[in-house]
């Protein structure tokens, strides 16, 4: 695997005759690589002829600056784990590669209502920090499809719409499933700071999802929701920033289920302060 840690020098691998006509595949992390993040990077293996990895902790997406000082960082084991699953390229840039001028945003990106809603309600700035990081990712990779992981199941609504604003359409977007461990628990670089009592624990996100799946009938559904809520509240979650039950294809909340709309339940909760999230498509 190569190691690109500057722009020029991505550029100068990527330029070079025997990647010319590559289809490139474009795995984004911010490192503390799992499974989940392997799997990515396996699908872009057979989608396309090269496949680059980038690994960057953003700072500008970080609404809570205690949950950036905390963000785990494992470099030479993802280095290592990333040559085993032969990635062809790593790029690794510094803060002052990716922002030269400075981490202040640009641009705004008009999200729309997406921006409001679920994770963006509790974490004022996310997504447009996803959305600087991204767009200069996108800027300097440029490649053909971009991989990236449900688990973070509005964030890829919202790369979705910022290649439309962007006009990069012809980049795919790839969306691969959500790796979990034996017991449910979704994988997770967070989950690096909860110790094994705290990983039993948190499989009660997974149980409870599966119950709601188990559960949904046509009719009001905040029933239900409060259920899973007590669930969760139960199983030891200090704070639920939000259980809700979604139209799949837009995340606007539904209150009462017609039997029509496709629905994705989605949780953000803390454990011992570290937050977690997850989603189920439910039918
Ligand atoms: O999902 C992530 O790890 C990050 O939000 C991403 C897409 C790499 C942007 O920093």
């Amino acid at each position: 695997m190569i190691i690109c840690k500057t722009v020029d020098s991505l550029h100068k691998v990527l330029g070079t005759p025997v990647y010319n006509k590559a289809t490139i595949g474009f795995v984004p992390t911010m490192g503390a690589l799992h499974q989940g993040h392997l799997s990515l990077v396996d699908l872009s293996k057979k989608h396309c002829s090269l496949t680059v990895c980038s690994i960057f902790v953003n700072p500008t997406q970080f609404n809570d600056p205690k949950d950036f000082a905390k963000y785990p960082i494992t470099i030479e084991q993802d280095v290592l784990l990333l040559e085993r699953n032969q990635c062809d390229i790593l790029f690794l840039p510094s803060v002052n590669e990716m922002y030269p001028e400075g981490t202040a945003p640009k641009e705004y990106y008009d999200l729309g209502y997406l921006e409001n809603l679920l994770e963006g309600s509790f974490r004022p700035g996310h997504f447009q920090g996803v959305c600087q990081v991204v767009h200069r990712l996108l800027d300097i990779v440029r490649p053909n499809s971009v991989f990236i992981g449900q688990k973070d199941y509005q964030q890829c609504m919202v790369i979705k719409k910022l290649v439309e604003l962007i006009g990069m359409t012809e980049t795919d977007i790839v969306i691969g499933g959500i790796l979990r461990e034996p017991s449910g628990l979704a994988m997770s670089s967070r989950n690096m700071r909860l110790n094994d009592e705290d990983k039993a624990k948190a499989t009660a996100i997974y149980q409870t999802l599966k119950f709601i799946e188990q559960h949904i009938q046509h009719g009001p559904l905040l029933p239900l929701l409060s259920i899973a809520r007590e669930k969760i509240s139960e199983a030891g979650f200090e704070k639920i920033d939000y259980i809700s039950i979604c139209d799949a294809s837009t995340l606007q909340p539904i209150e009462t289920w017609d039997g029509r709309e496709k629905l994705v339940a989605l949780v953000a909760a803390f454990l011992h302060g570290v937050r977690l999230i997850d989603n189920q498509l439910l039918n």
